[in-house]
């Protein structure tokens, strides 16, 4: 399954994804900027994205922490979400997602 994401500079890419795996970790495997500082644990906000609005009703709810994490975030959305929070499975299949600002490494290049 693959998703599609679209990094800080709006280039799109196509990444293999597996079930099961984290949004988040994918996009991290692959390379691609993502801060994602705290690993997964929802407590961060550094792994935000914004999701295709076509894709937002395929998503699961954000839980409550998940809400309260991208309450911390100044670039939030409507069509914001934790990439960590999102579980990949076949009915993502496709799903396609940009990297907010406010994920991007200060490490990585403006
Ligand atoms: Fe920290 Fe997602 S990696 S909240």
């Amino acid at each position: 399954m693959k998703i599609f994401v679209t990094d800080h500079d709006g280039v799109e890419h196509e990444l293999e994804a597996l079930e099961g795996w984290r949004v988040m970790e994918v996009i991290r495997d692959w390379e691609l900027p993502i801060k994602a500082e705290c690993g997964g644990a929802c407590s961060c906000a550094t792994c935000h994205v914004f999701v295709d609005p076509e894709w937002l009703p395929k998503l699961h709810e954000a839980s409550d922490e998940e809400e309260d994490m991208l309450d911390t975030v100044p670039d939030v959305e409507p069509n914001s979400r934790l990439s960590c929070q999102i579980l990949m499975s076949e009915e993502l299949d496709g799903l396609k997602v940009r990297l907010a600002p406010s994920a991007k490494p200060e490490t990585a290049a403006a």
